[in-house]
């Protein structure tokens, strides 16, 4: 009988999900993403989706998980052999995210430094691009590696595989324990001075006000969809690879509810800090909000050196802080992420967690390098779009059909978690997972795929569209497949078995 790694306690495992659960994602793509498919109204959809998708479905990753106690593969082939290859489509779904995901924390690590007497000068726009990012002139040129990203994302690949190395509880466990109460207090710290700031309530109103106009479009609900998938760290092996090392006595129910709701909880407080950091900046240019809000890599990276230079005072702390955030709420995702394959490998090919991690790291280290040229950021907006919209949230769909409809095990997961949990899930979830979900999202899904056709996200080259989107999404089912296709080295049903009373 195999001894698997366990969490030391369930306060350690809740942190680690929720460390899991809360990161770029949060702080960098949520109040964008909000705010571009409707602000208020956009939390109708994202209300519905974490109602209907993201609890349920957390709730059944956490339960394959425990009761199967493996990677997203071996527990998926534990549950039916069928099903092994979505475990590895959704596995290297996470090697994709982490190879640019890793590359974010490095600029955030920069900017870390950068806050220190505010050296992203008066124009942090062009800083951003031209002395940071180098950017290149055309989406889809590669142009070279920028020394100054890859040094940083050098660090946060070896702090991330020695975490890994380390193991479970000494590792994931011990970082998750001190980086996620720090960056709640640094980040309080931070949302508290931006709600005091002049202007706050503009930024607050601009955010909440509601465009109804978007609210029947299915690109707002798949972002709705995508956002929660995404920042749940569901439809791509992690929570599956985390609730496996639970101990046998845990309440699987209680914990779902406990990390979704800290992760919204956590994303509505960076809606509130960002938007009131913004509306402060837009009344101190006098300009609407509307003027001075941008998505993604611009929002953190451009317009909050900005604010950051308007603050009245503690310029650079307030830098640090919120950069310090970033790398914190990132690099305990990161590790999540890259703890899925880590496993998998482990698994499958019979090696030890050493070797496994340096093998599996390093290669994502080196694919990671194609974020740090000067055409990274082009590469890295394709390959983030599409491998969330097409890739988590279409792994996600096609887990719960299949868990539902194709191996019709929703019955025996619903007993084994009710088993050991306090707070029973009843008749709701199995509705949710096998029809509201499926028909919302199938639909949805239908009418994006329908706008996407009609023109290229970003209005990128069509050439830049095909490789660094459709064909890594691509790429991730057929990899799955052909690896589902080698056969288990061991007694893989040589494991301690969890019945379900
Ligand atoms: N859940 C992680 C995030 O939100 C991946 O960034």
């Amino acid at each position: 009988m195999e001894n698997r790694q366990q969490w030391s306690s369930r306060y350690g495992f809740i942190l680690a999900a929720v460390g899991s659960a809360v990161g770029l994602g949060n702080i960098w793509r949520f109040p964008a993403v909000a705010y571009e498919n409707g602000g208020g109204a956009f939390f109708l959809p994202y209300l519905f989706a974490i109602l209907t998708a993201g609890i349920p479905i957390l709730i059944l990753e956490f339960t394959i998980g425990h009761k199967y106690r493996g990677s997203a593969p071996l527990s998926l082939f534990r549950f039916n052999k069928k099903a092994e290859w979505l475990g590895w489509w959704q596995l290297l779904i996470a090697f994709v995210i982490c190879t640019y995901y890793a590359v974010i924390i490095a600029w955030a690590v920069k900017y870390t430094i950068y806050s220190f007497g505010t050296q992203w000068g008066s124009d942090p726009g062009s800083f951003l691009f031209g002395d940071v990012l180098q950017l290149a002139e055309k989406p889809g040129q590669v142009g070279g590696l920028v020394s100054g990203i890859v040094i940083p994302l050098l660090f946060v690949w070896a702090v991330t595989l020695f975490v890994l190395y380390r193991g479970v509880s000494k590792g994931i466990e011990k970082l998750n324990k001190i980086f996620i109460p720090t960056l709640v207090v640094m980040f309080l710290v931070i949302v508290v001075r931006a709600l005091t700031l002049d202007g706050a309530v503009q930024g607050l109103n601009a955010f909440f006000k509601p465009n109804w106009d978007l609210i029947l479009d299915g690109k707002v609900w798949i972002a709705a969809y995508g956002q929660i998938f995404f920042s749940l760290s569901i439809g791509f092996a992690i929570m599956l690879t985390y609730s496996s090392y639970l101990p046998k006595k845990s309440d699987i129910n209680n914990n779902a509810f406990i990390t979704a709701f800290a992760n919204s909880g956590f994303e509505l407080l960076a809606g509130i800090g960002v938007f009131a950091a913004l509306g402060f900046m837009a009344s101190q240019q006098g300009v609407a909000v509307e003027d001075v809000v941008s998505s993604g890599v611009g929002l953190a990276f451009v317009v909050f050196p900005s604010i950051i230079n308007e603050f009245p005072g503690m310029n650079g702390f307030f830098g640090v802080l919120f950069f310090l955030s970033l790398v914190f709420a990132g690099m305990t995702s990161l590790i999540s992420i890259v703890e899925t394959f880590v496993a998998g490998i482990q698994e499958k090919f019979q090696v030890s967690r050493t070797k496994a991690v340096l093998s599996s790291g390093l290669t994502a280290t080196v694919i990671s390098l194609l974020f740090a040229s000067k055409g990274g950021l082009y590469f890295l907006d394709v390959v983030d779009y599409f491998i969330n919209n097409f890739g988590v949230v279409t792994a996600g769909l096609v887990e719960i059909i299949l868990v539902a409809w194709v191996f019709k095990g929703l019955g025996g997961l619903q007993s084994h978690t009710n088993a050991i949990s306090d707070l029973r899930i009843g008749a709701w979830w199995k509705i949710c997972i096998s029809v509201v979900t499926p028909l919302v999202l199938g639909y949805m899904m239908f009418d994006n795929i329908r706008q996407n056709l009609k023109e290229n996200y970003e209005g990128y080259p069509t050439e830049l569209i095909l490789y660094a989107g459709v064909l890594v999404v691509a790429a991730s089912v057929i990899g799955g497949i052909l690896l589902s296709k080698k056969s288990w080295k061991s007694n893989v049903n040589n494991f301690e078995k969890r019945e379900d009373a």
